[in-house]
């Protein structure tokens, strides 16, 4: 049987992926390592927890004593956790450069003693680049990641690749674009905006509202990461891009119609700090090898609005019983509001 060991699977894109994986290789066993941060939730799980393929283990990916022996039983790794909102990071960014590079480099050390190691999948992102005024970023672009989880992101990314480079770690860089779908915490911009409009709250709109993300669909992400898994080149990085480019008031205006609502819940308040204005991927790399998005971005839009607004089980306790999201919030929102 194939082992596959994902990091942060109880995350928004992990879960997806571990669900994902399950499903496309019956084969395959997954392992799950999480440490269960805020965002890492066992809901997320709740219809694998019980598969016999999926095993859980909540711990830390800084832990070499946890995490060291199940990289070395793994065929595959999939290295997705991480601290991953930006604004977080703005705020306080110790525990970016503590998970997303010291935990990868505790990875990669136990990757080096992997027998049986076919690929180690580094998760990167597409804010590795930086902000994009023009064209679309290709793989060999310098790295000028603006805000501090970018810049942890771009740290791991780089150290991957030295493994690769110097120990000859089977190492495959992915940088993706904005991912949307089921189970995404409700502090990012979509599932935020569409729990607040089912309560008629104002939805915050940063600075002009003309920041351009490229929104992937998550299973169009799991989708490629699994062709690379298989067909990839190890030491090379690959774009992951949606091809959606949206501004976000354009968007907001999308989740609005689609919540039946009006735009005097928009609420404009203070920019982000260093706020990118745009994330552009070229993902001719990639689909060069066959991969191309398959959810087109109105139907994948509209049924994940349907999704959170079906699904008040999942989204309602974080929002009104978390200590830490209702902390947040009013760490990030208060000042702004
Ligand atoms: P998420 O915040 O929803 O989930 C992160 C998961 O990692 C959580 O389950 C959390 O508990 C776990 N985790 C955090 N610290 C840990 C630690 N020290 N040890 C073990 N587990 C830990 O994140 P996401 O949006 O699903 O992103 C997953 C990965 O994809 C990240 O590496 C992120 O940088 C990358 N990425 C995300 C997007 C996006 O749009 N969401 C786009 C491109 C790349
Ligand atoms: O581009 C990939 C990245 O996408 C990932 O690497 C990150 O982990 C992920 O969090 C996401 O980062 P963003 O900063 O793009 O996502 P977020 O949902 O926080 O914001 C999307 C855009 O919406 C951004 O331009 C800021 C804006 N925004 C966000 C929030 C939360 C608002 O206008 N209002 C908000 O309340």
């Amino acid at each position: 049987m194939i082992k596959l060991l994902v990091t942060g699977g109880a995350g928004f894109i992990g879960s997806n992926f571990v669900r994902y994986a399950l499903h496309a290789h019956p084969d395959w066993h997954v392992t799950n390592l999480d440490k269960l941060t805020y965002a890492g939730r066992r809901e997320n799980l709740h219809d694998v927890m019980d598969n016999p393929r999926h095993t859980f283990v909540h711990g830390d990916i800084c832990d070499a004593a946890v995490a060291g022996p199940l990289v070395e039983a793994a065929h595959y790794v999939v290295h997705f956790a991480a601290e991953t909102h930006v604004d977080r990071s703005i705020m306080a960014a110790g525990d970016f450069i503590k998970t997303d590079v010291e935990g990868s480099f505790v990875l990669l050390e136990a990757a080096r003693r992997s027998p049986n190691l076919k690929r180690f999948v580094q998760i990167s992102t597409d804010e590795v680049y930086g902000s994009v005024p023009e064209g679309s970023s290709v793989e060999t672009d310098e790295l000028k990641p603006r805000n501090p989880y970018a810049a942890s992101k771009a740290g791991a990314d780089r150290l991957a690749y030295s493994y690769w480079a110097t120990h000859d770690v089977p190492v495959i860089v992915t940088r993706a674009s904005n991912n949307y779908g089921p189970y995404q915490f409700p502090e990012k911009i979509l599932p935020l905006f569409v729990t607040n409009l089912m309560d008629n709250i104002p939805v915050p709109l940063y600075g002009d509202g003309g920041n351009i993300r490229d929104w992937l669909h998550v299973l169009d992400h799991c989708r490629g990461i699994d062709l690379l898994l298989h067909s990839g080149v190890n030491g090379e990085v690959y774009n992951i891009g949606g091809g959606n480019e949206v501004k976000n008031i354009d968007l907001t205006h999308r989740v609005l119609k689609l919540s039946n609502k009006g735009t005097e819940l928009i609420k404009p308040v203070q920019d982000r700090k260093g706020h990118d204005r745009r994330y552009s991927l070229s993902s001719a790399k990639l689909k060069a090898m066959g991969w191309a998005p398959q959810v087109p971005f109105e139907q994948g839009l509209a049924e994940t609005v349907a999704w959170y607004q079906q699904n008040e089980w999942w989204w309602r306790p974080i929002k009104e019983r978390d200590p830490n999201y209702r902390a947040y919030m009013d760490a990030q929102y208060g000042k702004r509001g």
